[in-house]
């Protein structure tokens, strides 16, 4: 997220009281700066550099400051309230867990537990039979890392190699890093596993042909020069459903060429949705638009509806190859997340939110669609699917891209009631909570436009 640091001054900007948005102070409001200030004295400056909005309360698809201000929130905090913030559903669930009261129990049975890995496996569908459950998505990443290599041992592999793809993203713990391919975040490793590799990306602007196979067969003739032999030497794929920073998914073709090569190898597919699942994408699971079977999938974010909770789902062959006590963590699974996690299943169920995010990611891409023709200059692409979509910004007339003018059009928004995700990269990035409005999600995009016209006016900074 670096590249822009934001202003933490109070700016006089115009009043705003539509039926979804309220900005009545200076932005950010008057005692946001020696909040922000506290937690640059007692925080690691890691967790900094955000939109300087500090949060009070958030409800449904608003987020509210101390002041009374109010957001559409397009972030859904970062692809976690699918089910709205502060789900009514799941916060009586977390009350009547505490009222029982129990909030943790180690590896020991509980109800809850079952009840939701029966409802987790059911809502996974066709061929999950397992899971395991973790607190963050890095460790979801990293579990799977440790199952498709001991995979690859039980098959008698020569080497465990994991096949990433360049520019994804899988989160920051030392195997994650190593399967992202950001090389700036994962220098402080200070070497490479050599069994981790990296091939090209399908950006659809960059394929000669529209399937992205013949990149697909690029790069792994490049692995297969370096001496890597796909059947002996590879346990898997791990892919990312879609590369975050820009929404951007893979050509169909391209995910179902690696699910034939893992059929003739033997090889693991794993697709990391942290931000594709539950519902985001309008479909269950982002990688069921590719139309294929993966063996492993790793889930965080929306899954808890707010509370920590993270996992592996897989066939049981594969999620029971750990012994008793290799796969387990202090709080994986724990009573009050399970019984949240259980909730927003049954939200998503009950309020038929994969067919309503398909639906309302149809108005969302009509209306950024008229957005990128009203910019035909600065706007070059707009991508995703359902309610997950970036906007990808450009210097004017050309393909070069513009970090800041994003992260300028993103504090703009901030300051009319509208709050984006800030990417540090030249993308604004939307992913408002599934249960939003039709009018907010117009009400939103029309901000947006207006953010990027003034910008657009005003000089460099
Ligand atoms: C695709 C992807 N994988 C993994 C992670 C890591 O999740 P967490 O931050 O919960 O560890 C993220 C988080 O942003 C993500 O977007």
């Amino acid at each position: 997220m670096a590249g822009h640091s934001f202003s933490r001054d109070p700016i006089t900007v115009p009043t705003v009281e539509t039926r979804h948005r309220r900005i009545h102070t200076a932005i950010p409001a008057p005692g946001s700066k020696e909040i922000l200030e506290r937690l640059d004295r007692t925080e690691s400056r890691s967790m900094h550099g955000q939109l300087p909005l500090v949060w009070d309360r958030a409800e449904d698809y608003n987020v509210y400051d101390a002041a009374g201000n109010r957001w559409i929130d397009f972030t859904s905090s970062i692809f976690v309230a699918n089910v709205g913030h502060s789900n009514r559903h799941v916060s009586n669930a977390i009350r009547q867990t505490l009222d029982h009261p129990l909030y943790s129990c180690y590896a020991y049975s509980n109800e809850v537990r079952a009840r939701y890995l029966e409802k987790l496996i059911a809502f996974a569908g066709r061929p999950f039979e397992k899971a395991f459950l973790l607190s963050a998505g890095t460790e979801a990443t990293e579990a799977a890392l440790k199952l498709m290599r001991m995979h690859a041992q039980k098959v008698g592999k020569r080497r465990r190699g994991v096949i990433c793809i360049q520019n994804n993203w899988h989160g920051r713990t030392l195997g994650a890093q190593m399967m992202s391919s950001n090389l700036t975040q994962r220098d402080w490793i200070g070497y490479q596993d050599a069994d981790i590799h990296h091939i090209p990306f399908p950006y659809p602007w960059a394929l000669d042909d529209n399937s992205g196979e013949a990149l697909l067969r690029k790069g792994l003739k490049q692995l297969a020069d370096s001496g890597v032999d796909i059947a002996q030497d590879i346990a898997g794929f791990m892919l990312e459903t879609f590369q975050g920073w820009g929404a951007v998914f893979y050509p169909k073709p391209y995910v179902q060429a690696i699910k034939a090569l893992c059929r003739e190898h033997n090889l693991l597919l794993t697709f990391d949705e942290m931000q594709a699942g539950f519902a985001r994408t309008g479909k269950a699971f982002g990688f069921q638009h590719y139309e294929v079977e993966p063996d492993l999938i790793c889930v965080g974010k929306g899954m808890g509806g707010g509370v920590p909770i993270s996992g592996v789902i897989g066939r049981a062959a594969i999620m029971d190859l750990p012994d008793i006590g290799n796969m387990s963590s202090t709080h994986s699974a724990n009573p009050l997340c399970c019984a949240a996690g259980l909730a927003v299943l049954e939200e998503i169920e009950t309020r038929d939110l994969i067919a309503e995010t398909a639906r309302k990611g149809e108005l969302l891409f009509r209306e950024l669609r008229a957005l990128e023709r009203r910019y035909p200059d600065r706007l070059g692409e707009t991508l995703g699917r359902g309610l997950i979509a970036a906007v990808l910004i450009y210097q004017p007339g050309t393909r070069e891209a513009d970090g800041l003018f994003a992260s300028r059009v993103a504090e703009r928004a901030m300051q009319k009631g509208l709050l984006v995700v800030h990417t540090g990269r030249e993308s604004i990035k939307i992913g408002p909570p599934l249960t939003i409005p039709d009018e907010a999600i117009v009400e939103g995009v029309g901000v947006l436009s207006e953010a990027i016209a003034e910008i657009s006016k005003e000089p460099s900074a």
